[in-house]
């Protein structure tokens, strides 16, 4: 495994599970089966309404809390100062820690920038507070971050955003290298261009001819070649699955190396198509979503 710093100094991972879409009822096994596997840091989300399942899962695995790396993310719903502090106290009961090692804000929502900004200034609270190790946002584009930036103190540690080999947010990539924020790419083997709705069901990057022949090469599956990918070019990756033959798979990605060739020919099937919600948009069906538990 490689480690990965943060802009605060504080490590990570380089590879985690992703928990996006995994039923409650198998992501207590799934993370367990992960930590098994050999993962030491696992991402979810209020949204993902399984941060419960998480918790068990790390308890019912015997891996110490400590040894884990684990993230979380503040819905929109929850954007505010006192609302976010709150979000903090729902999400690590829900998951039965005391301390978080990433919190990061789910989405920018620019029609409603005073909230964002007000749950930002939480997550500075609780990083000063000791409750959270490091703090950061997703799906921000550069101007979400510019204008962010230029009201806070704290430089987000990471930013979550859609990178696969058929949307690489190039721009944004290098707008997070520029200030010292590190991508972390969800969706890293494009598990997004096959959800019913969001790609056109056909575009899947795991049936890619390019990607398909770079696996055969070396002897690895299309998956392990995006995986790969992602972490020879800095990234941080989170895969989701749920079944322990894929998980197990997804992390036995340090035993290869592409070429720069063969990373040039992946680069190249950017489509510019974004698979997952624009966040200028953030409120489409998807992602329109209320949490109200305690
Ligand atoms: P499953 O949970 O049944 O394994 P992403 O994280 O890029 O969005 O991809 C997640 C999707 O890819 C899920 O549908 C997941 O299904 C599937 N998946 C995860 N790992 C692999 C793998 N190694 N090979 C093929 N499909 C995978």
């Amino acid at each position: 495994m490689i480690d990965l710093t943060l802009n605060n100094g504080v490590t990570l991972p380089a590879l985690g599970l992703g928990v996006f879409q995994s039923p409650p009822e198998q992501t207590a096994a799934a993370v367990r089966a992960a930590l098994e596997a050999g993962y030491r840091h696992i991402d979810t989300a209020e949204a993902y309404r399984n941060e419960r399942e998480v918790g068990a899962g790390l308890r019912q695995s015997g891996v110490p809390r400590d040894d884990v790396f684990l993230e979380t993310k503040v819905w929109v719903s929850d954007y505010g100062y006192d609302q976010t502090l709150h979000a903090f106290d729902k999400s690590a009961g829900k998951l039965g820690v005391d301390t978080l090692d990433l919190l990061i804000l789910h989405q920018p929502v620019p029609s409603r920038f005073a909230t964002v900004l007000a749950a930002y200034r939480a997550l500075e609270t609780l990083l000063a507070d000791g409750r959270v190790r490091a703090i950061g946002v997703s799906n921000f584009m550069p101007h979400h971050l510019d204008a962010l930036l230029a009201e806070t103190s704290i430089v987000p540690a990471v930013n979550q955003i859609e990178v696969h080999p058929y949307f690489a947010q190039r721009d944004v990539q290098r707008a997070n290298a520029a200030h010292g924020v590190l991508t972390q790419a969800w969706s890293p083997i494009g598990g997004i261009t096959f959800y019913p709705g969001w790609g056109d069901g056909k575009r899947s990057a795991l049936d890619g001819e390019t990607i398909g022949a770079i696996a055969a090469a070396h002897d690895v599956s299309p998956a392990q070649v995006m995986l790969r990918w992602g972490i020879q070019q800095g990234r941080s990756v989170i895969p989701k699955s749920v079944n322990p033959a894929r998980i197990a798979q997804n992390i036995d990605v340090f035993g290869f190396e592409l070429t720069g060739d063969e990373i040039a020919r992946i680069d190249a099937l950017e489509t510019g198509v974004r698979g997952g919600p624009d966040p200028d948009q953030p409120r489409d069906a998807f992602f329109d979503v209320v949490i109200d538990e305690a």
